[in-house]
């Protein structure tokens, strides 16, 4: 399975195997990543689940017009890298992310 690198905001880093199709936000929650909260469960609603992807820039594909409006939202600073973790399904192309999740998600 392809695997994942969360940064926490205490710099903790935390490897994650992740099954394809799987979001990266549910590879979060159900590992106990801290950082990540999710509190719409994967709608696209909350922008809680903002994270900051720090490779893999040409292989994850390009936000949706819902989640760039929700990127408005987010607490933390937005940055060019900024995503919502519900979005991002993972697969074989995506093996080996670096996702940093911010100080706050509200
Ligand atoms: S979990 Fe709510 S927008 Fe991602």
């Amino acid at each position: 399975m392809p695997q994942v690198t969360f940064i926490e905001p205490s710099g903790n880093e935390v490897q994650i195997d992740v099954a394809n199709g799987w979001s990266l936000m549910q590879a979060a929650t159900s590992n106990g990543v801290e950082g990540m909260e999710a509190e719409c469960g994967g709608s696209c609603a909350c922008a809680t689940c903002h994270c900051y992807v720090e490779s893999h820039a040409d292989q994850v594909p390009a936000a949706a017009a819902n989640e760039e409006e929700m990127l408005a939202n987010v607490a933390a600073e937005r940055r060019p890298n900024s995503r919502l973790a519900c979005q991002i399904k993972m697969s074989d192309e995506l093996a080996g992310i670096v996702v940093r999740l911010p100080e706050v998600q509200y």
